[in-house]
This record gives C-alpha cells, sequence and structure tokens, in this order.
C-alpha cells in the first residue's frame, strides 16, 4: 500500500512566532488525522530549528511518527562561496542541533529535516531552475539522507496546446530517470498544474487522475514495480471543500497544500479527507 501523505508548502509566508503557532496548532491536534495518513510540514528555513524542536518534543511516539518536518528549497552546490545558499547537508544538520542548546536534555534531539521539496513550480519559473540544476539538488539532498518531494506540471498554455503529456515527461526522464532504484525510494512526486496554483482553478479529479496514471506509467518504464509504491500528491488549490473527490483517485496519494495549509484546521480537514 502506498503512504498516504498530505504536505504543507507554506511558501515565503509566517514570521518565525506565526510558524511556531501555527505547528503547535497543528500537533495540538495530531490525533485527529487518520492512521493511515503522514504529515509534512515544509517550512522556510528560518523556522526549521524551532519546529524541529516542537516535533521533537512530542511526547506520544505515535503523534510523533505521524508528522515530518521539510525544507521548500536546497542548493545545486555542495558547500563554498554561494552566499545565500543554504546546502543539503546543513539541512541534514537541524536536529542534532537542537540537542546542543543550554538546557536542553542528555542526548536530546530535534526532529530530523526529513523532506526537501525540489523542482517547484515558483522556482522554476521565478529563479530558473531547470530540469540540469535540480538533478544536481536531487543528487545532493538524497546523498545527505533527505527524501525529495519532486514538483511537476505544466502551464496554461501548454495544456491548451495539448502539450501537459510532454511536459510532464520530460521533467520526470530528465530528473527521475537518472536515478537509482535506491534513491527513486526516497523521492514523493508531486503533480502541480501550474494553472492550479494560488487561483483557486482545481484540476477537476478526472483531469489529475489522468495525468497521475501517466507519471505512474512513465515511472514504470525505468522503475518496474517501484512505480507502484511511489506517492503521487496532487497541488493546485487544494482545500477542504475538494480534497476527498481528489484523493477518491486510484493514483493520487494525497496532497501538496499551498495556501490551505496556513491554517491548521484547512489543512488537518484535508488530512482528513481520504
Ligand atoms: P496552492 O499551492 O495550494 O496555494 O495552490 C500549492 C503549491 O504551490 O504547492
Amino acid at each position: 500500500m502506498r503512504q498516504k501523505i498530505v504536505a504543507g508548502n507554506w511558501k515565503m509566508n509566517t514570521t518565525v512566532s506565526e510558524g511556531i503557532e501555527l505547528v503547535n496548532q497543528i500537533v495540538g491536534k495530531i490525533e485527529e488525522v487518520p492512521e493511515s495518513v503522514h504529515l509534512i510540514v515544509n517550512v522556510p528555513f528560518t523556522h526549521l530549528f524551532p519546529v524541529s524542536k516542537i516535533i521533537g518534543d512530542i511526547k506520544c511516539p505515535f503523534c510523533k511518527s505521524k508528522i515530518s518536518l521539510g525544507a521548500q528549497n536546497c542548493a545545486d552546490k555542495e558547500k563554498g562561496a554561494y552566499t545565500g545558499e543554504v546546502s543539503a547537508q546543513m539541512l541534514a544538520s537541524v536536529s542534532k542541533a537542537v540537542g546542543t542548546v543550554a538546557g536542553a536534555p542528555e542526548g536530546a534531539t530535534g526532529a530530523a529535516v526529513e523532506y526537501v521539496i525540489l523542482g517547484h513550480s515558483e522556482r522554476r519559473g521565478y529563479y530558473g531552475e531547470t530540469n540540469a540544476i535540480l538533478f544536481e539538488k536531487m543528487k545532493l539532498a538524497l546523498a545527505a539522507g533527505l527524501k525529495v518531494i519532486y514538483c511537476v506540471g505544466e502551464a496554461l498554455e501548454e495544456r491548451k496546446a495539448g502539450k501537459h503529456f510532454q511536459v510532464v515527461e520530460n521533467e520526470i526522464k530528465e530528473v527521475l530517470f537518472n536515478l537509482t532504484d535506491e534513491q527513486m525510494k526516497n523521492v514523493v512526486v508531486a503533480y502541480e498544474p501550474i494553472w492550479a496554483i494560488g487561483t483557486g482553478e482545481t484540476a477537476t479529479k478526472e483531469q489529475a487522475q489522468e495525468i497521475h496514471a501517466f507519471i505512474r506509467k512513465t515511472l514504470r518504464e525505468k522503475f518496474n514495480a517501484l512505480a507502484e509504491e511511489t506517492p503521487i500528491l496532487y497541488g493546485g488549490s487544494c482545500k477542504p471543500s475538494n480534497a476527498k473527490e481528489l484523493f477518491s483517485q486510484e493514483d493520487i496519494d494525497g496532497g501538496l497544500i499551498g495556501g490551505a495549509s496556513l491554517k491548521a484546521d484547512d489543512f488537518l480537514a484535508i488530512a482528513k479527507s481520504f
């Protein structure tokens, strides 16, 4: 059975204290989330450290196992003179650092930064991230022990021109087809039609299922049976009112949620929509 995932992508929203409050609200109600569903919060870099501590401090082991922490980007270089960049290794080092804070109990660590989002259309579009750059990031993230939420999706003009399958296929083949099976086990795919992101416009369940099935078929060409285990998330104006019908589709294994992940109740309602 494929893992069901509801991942929040906070983007460049919330101050650190607002982010702490939001994650505390989610954690406070985490018992409401069905057993089969896993939550991920992909927070801004500045929020990783306190959120790692909050998740690391969850007392009930079952509740703690239901939520993972993620980042939204990492550098395409290992380290060095790249002002403003944050490396995959740095992300992987956050949890241990939490245990070194004065007053932390002996041996304490925070929750690991377990995931990183790569290939989001905002990174591709506004920051010129090509498939070649994304493959470099992907290699470094996986080598640092992170799991990757790899985003693909077409623009409106591409869908209107009937090119959506081609666009998505290229984004998969030029990046994921360079991975080994072992690496691919640590990848989650997110299909996010650019025309549906933050617009209120959602793909219909049929449109989403059609392309999710296509993504799985494409993955099968290279990864065979592993394609059946790869979670494929839908993203783009997913909200409590439409999550259920999207998640009922055979090849939709959950969602990557932007706007609606900024309200704990909406995020949790989406997680309860399976
Ligand atoms: P949205 O964003 O839910 O606000 O449309 C989704 C995303 O970009 O990950």
